[in-house]
C-alpha cells in the first residue's frame, strides 16, 4: 500500500514532466535571449551579420553593441576588446548548428540557436582577458571553438 502510493507519486511526476515538455513545445517557449528570428541560410545577406559589420560598435548614445557570428568552429571576430564597467549588448547568430556561448568567471552564458538572434547585455567589472567558449556540443571541433574578449 505504501509502495503503491510512492509509485503513483513517481508516475504523477513523470506525467508532469512530460506534460510540461509538450506544453512548452505547443506554446513555443524559447530561451529569453532569442530576441529575433533570422534565416541561417541567408545570414550572409543580413546587413547586421555581414562580415564587415562584425565586431564592436559604439552607438550614438554611448551604448556598446557587439555583433558576432557563431559557426563551426569559432566565434567571429576571434578577438574583441571592450571597456570594463560598461553595459555591453552582445548579439550572436549561428551560421550552422546549435552553439552555446559561455565566458568563465563572468555571468555571460546563452545558447545560440540557428534561426534566432541571441542577445545578452552584461557588464564586466574586471579588466582582463576572458575566453569565450562554446558549451553546446557542435561537432568534432567543439573543444577548439572559442574566441577571446579583452576587457580594458
Ligand atoms: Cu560550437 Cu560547441
Amino acid at each position: 500500500p505504501l509502495e503503491k502510493k510512492w509509485l503513483y507519486i513517481a508516475l504523477g511526476m513523470v506525467a508532469l514532466f512530460l506534460g510540461s515538455i509538450f506544453i512548452s513545445l505547443a506554446v513555443g517557449i524559447k530561451p529569453p535571449s532569442n530576441v529575433e528570428t533570422i534565416d541561417p541560410a541567408r545570414l550572409h545577406l543580413s546587413e547586421e551579420f555581414a562580415e564587415d559589420n562584425l565586431g564592436v560598435h559604439i552607438q550614438p548614445d554611448g551604448r556598446i553593441t557587439v555583433i558576432m557570428v557563431a559557426g563551426r568552429y569559432g566565434f567571429f571576430p576571434r578577438h574583441i576588446t571592450v571597456p570594463a564597467d560598461t553595459p555591453i549588448t552582445f548579439r550572436w547568430a549561428s551560421i550552422d548548428v546549435l552553439h552555446g556561448v559561455h565566458m568563465p568567471m563572468t555571468n555571460m552564458s546563452t545558447m545560440v540557436v540557428p534561426g534566432y538572434v541571441a542577445e545578452v547585455t552584461t557588464t564586466f567589472p574586471k579588466p582582463g582577458d576572458y575566453p569565450m567558449l562554446c558549451n553546446e556540443y557542435c561537432g568534432l571541433g567543439h573543444d577548439y571553438m572559442w574566441s577571446k574578449v579583452t576587457v580594458v
